[in-house]
């Protein structure tokens, strides 16, 4: 990569991390104690949901690989009417928890319009997420906390949160809905033929699967720098947990490049058209640096694959082939209902990758596929659109109805 477009995409990113007031990256020594984590008393819901009059409870699950996650439940609608419909599984994607469902207006957020329609909502939380960094052994300061990459989450997390709603609600079937990583979660999970009993159908908004096509060049960048210098990143990392003269001046470069928050949003996830004025969520969550090789390794080669240890050694080991195994997605059962519904304007879950997945569905049952091209959606308008309820819920309600 040129040396100039480093240097642009160096700043680009530190921009964000500082405009976001963020630690995108896991850092050492941030993180509050396992003890302050179970104890969780300014939870999601007594932050987020109560606040706006809705009753809420807060749930733990433990995953088979030892992590201890929260979800929130909404179990009933404002107008406290009991509910009558399935449960519905909500699951964020990168840098984001269940806040990403509940940040409008509650009738803007999904979050709230599911419940107010008389579905019984739940709400994941990932792990290394602010509210899901508990685990049997480990804390957020050992390494071995942040081992982990979307594998995991599709096969430990997905299925965890999904059993645990199962169970809790007398073994009924759920819809699922998942926004960008989400999405990639459950078709990962599904195309190996996990939770599949246990879920109605699956809605993706702004489907991740395939990645090579993707239009943000900060992203594009960022997958390119990660796989020639890991320690680039490690550098701002440790930039980050500094802060102080470092930052301030940062801050100066970025202020002077007009870089506010809004236009670098546009710069990563296209230009959203329709985002709601009523509140600007600044706050991005942790995730795990082995996710984001992941993903950048995705980018480069076209493929969907289980993480590429990038030594046939420990690929050996971990798979007992030389390659990550590929995860097909031709193999999604036909008569699974799925809902896609993707933006013209995301840079993220761009139209051609979008358009490689539904090459591979199709086959699918006709009755069984909605697809949903909004055009001038780009990433963050699925989930905090001012118009996202007629434009996309409507439709994705309609579609739970009849499945
Ligand atoms: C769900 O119930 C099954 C059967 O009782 C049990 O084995 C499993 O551990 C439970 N899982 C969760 C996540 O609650
Ligand atoms: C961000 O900067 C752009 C121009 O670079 C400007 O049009 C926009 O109004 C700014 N947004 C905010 C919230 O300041």
């Amino acid at each position: 990569m040129a040396n100039t477009e480093v240097k642009l995409f160096s700043i680009v990113l530190l921009c964000i991390t500082v405009v976001r007031g963020s630690k995108t990256f896991h850092q050492n020594n941030e993180w509050p104690t396992l003890d302050a984590v179970i104890n969780d008393v300014g939870g999601i819901c007594k932050t987020t949901v109560e606040t706006q009059g809705y009753t809420c409870e807060e749930h733990k699950v433990t995953t088979n690989d030892g992590y201890i996650l929260s979800m929130q439940r909404i179990p009933v609608g404002r107008s406290g009417k009991k509910v009558d419909k399935p449960p519905v599984l909500l699951q964020h994607g990168i840098f984001s928890d269940a806040k990403t469902w509940l940040g409008n207006s509650p009738d803007e957020s999904l979050g709230f319009i599911l419940a107010d329609n008389g579905y019984d909502v739940w709400l994941a939380n990932a792990r290394g997420t602010q509210y899901s960094n508990g685990h049997k052994t480990l804390n957020p300061n050992d390494k071995a906390y942040w081992d982990w990459s979307w594998d995991e989450l599709a096969s430990y997390d997905l299925p965890a949160f999904v059993q645990y709603v199962y169970n809790y609600t007398g073994q009924q079937r759920m819809h699922y809905a998942g926004h960008s990583l989400g999405t990639l979660m459950a078709l990962a999970a599904l195309s190996q033929g996990q939770v599949l009993n246990m879920l109605r159908s699956s809605a993706l908004l702004c489907p991740i699967a395939y990645m090579n096509q993707i239009t943000s060049l900060p992203v594009k960048l960022a997958a390119d720098t990660f796989i020639a210098n890991d320690l680039y990143w490690l550098g701002i990392s440790e930039f980050n947990q500094n802060g102080g003269a470092g930052s301030n001046f940062v801050e100066d470069i970025c202020n002077k490049l007009n870089l506010n928050y809004s236009n670098l949003m546009s710069l990563v996830t296209g230009p959203n058209c329709c985002l709601s004025s009523s509140k600007t969520d600044r706050s991005s969550e942790p995730t795990a640096t082995k996710n984001l090789i992941h993903l950048s390794q995705m980018i480069r080669t076209g493929k969907i694959a289980k993480y590429d240890y990038g030594d046939l050694v420990q690929n050996t080991m971990h798979y007992g082939q030389i390659f990550p195994p590929l995860y097909d997605m031709t193999t999604i059962p036909k008569e699974f209902p799925l809902f896609v519904s993707y933006g013209g304007q995301d840079m993220l879950a761009d139209v051609n990758d979008v358009q490689l997945l539904l090459n591979d569905l199709k086959d699918h049952d006709k009755n069984k596929l909605v697809v949903l091209l909004k055009e001038n959606y780009a990433h963050i308008d699925f989930v905090r659109a001012f118009n996202a309820k007629q434009m996309v819920y409507d439709p994705m309600m309609a579609f739970f109805q009849i499945n």
